[in-house]
């Protein structure tokens, strides 16, 4: 964990600041080839769909056993006792952070958070330090304001309105944070403080390429905005030197970029 020094300017920044690297690969093989070259820069890898829907579990089992803290990105949305089975078998598996919807309401977010702490209680997910804390997300950044009334079936939708809503279910279902963007992470954080802990995908170093992404940040801006947890993909997996890239997300925290 990085500890970020107090801002000169802007919101009041979560005292730690945690970097989470996206495992954005196909297999355990590749995966394993991704850890490796970290090292102990990395204590804390992001499971996305891809690697789950491969690997099952397992895969969070070998990065537990590995030494790694593991957040399961599974974007859980169901009803209430489906969601709370699945979160007891992720949680059982030592995973610290697992997602749902923000949409699919407090009640079955309560039942994530309540299968989640069953889950982190049992044998092998005791060995998961903390337990593991629900994330709600919020709105995908795939989707833009006319993109989520054409969903919803209304009118044009303010997303950060719409994000503060529904961080507003996750905070009443018990949820640990939220997914959003850095650019809705202020609003967020204004209104909740650090009652829910902001994950913010989107981070590039200074300077960094943008990729696909429209909206990035850096490390500093993203924990200025009230971030707890930063996801990192390419910027680190997709740099020469991923170690050398850790060390500047570390920097950037640190300082003022
Ligand atoms: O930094 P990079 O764009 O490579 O990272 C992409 C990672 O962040 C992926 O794991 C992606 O799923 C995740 N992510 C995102 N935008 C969101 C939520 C997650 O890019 N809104």
């Amino acid at each position: 964990m990085t500890r970020a020094s107090s801002p000169t300017v802007g919101a009041t920044v979560h005292p730690i600041v945690t970097p989470i690297v996206a495992l954005d690969v196909a297999d355990r093989s590749a995966a394993q080839a991704v850890v490796t070259r970290l090292g102990a820069s990395c204590g804390f890898y992001k499971v996305g769909l891809e690697l789950f829907a491969a690997e099952g579990p397992d895969i969070v089992s070998w990065l537990r056993d590995a030494g790694k803290s593991v957040f399961v990105d599974l974007k859980l949305h169901d009803i209430p006792n489906t969601v709370r089975g699945a979160a007891r078998s992720v949680a059982r598996h030592g995973a610290s952070l697992l997602t749902v919807h923000a949409s699919g309401g407090a009640e079955m977010i309560r039942a994530a958070v309540e299968g989640a702490q069953e889950g982190a209680t049992s044998a092998a997910g005791a060995t998961a330090s903390g337990g593991c804390g629900i994330l709600g997300v919020t709105i995908l950044t795939s989707m833009d304001g006319a993109g989520i009334g054409e969903a919803w079936g209304r009118d044009q939708v303010d997303v950060t309105r719409e994000v503060v809503r529904l961080a507003g279910l996750v905070a009443t279902g018990g949820g640990a944070g939220i997914v959003c963007s850095g650019h809705e992470a202020a609003a967020v954080h204004a209104s909740f403080g650090t009652a829910l802990g902001l994950l913010i995908p989107g981070i590039r170093l200074p300077g960094g390429d943008a990729h696909d992404q429209r909206r990035v940040m850096t490390p500093r801006a993203a924990a200025d905005a009230g971030a707890r947890w930063l996801i990192l993909g390419r910027a680190v997996t997709g740099a020469p030197d991923p170690v050398v890239a850790m060390e500047q997300v570390a920097a950037s925290l640190a300082g003022a970029v």
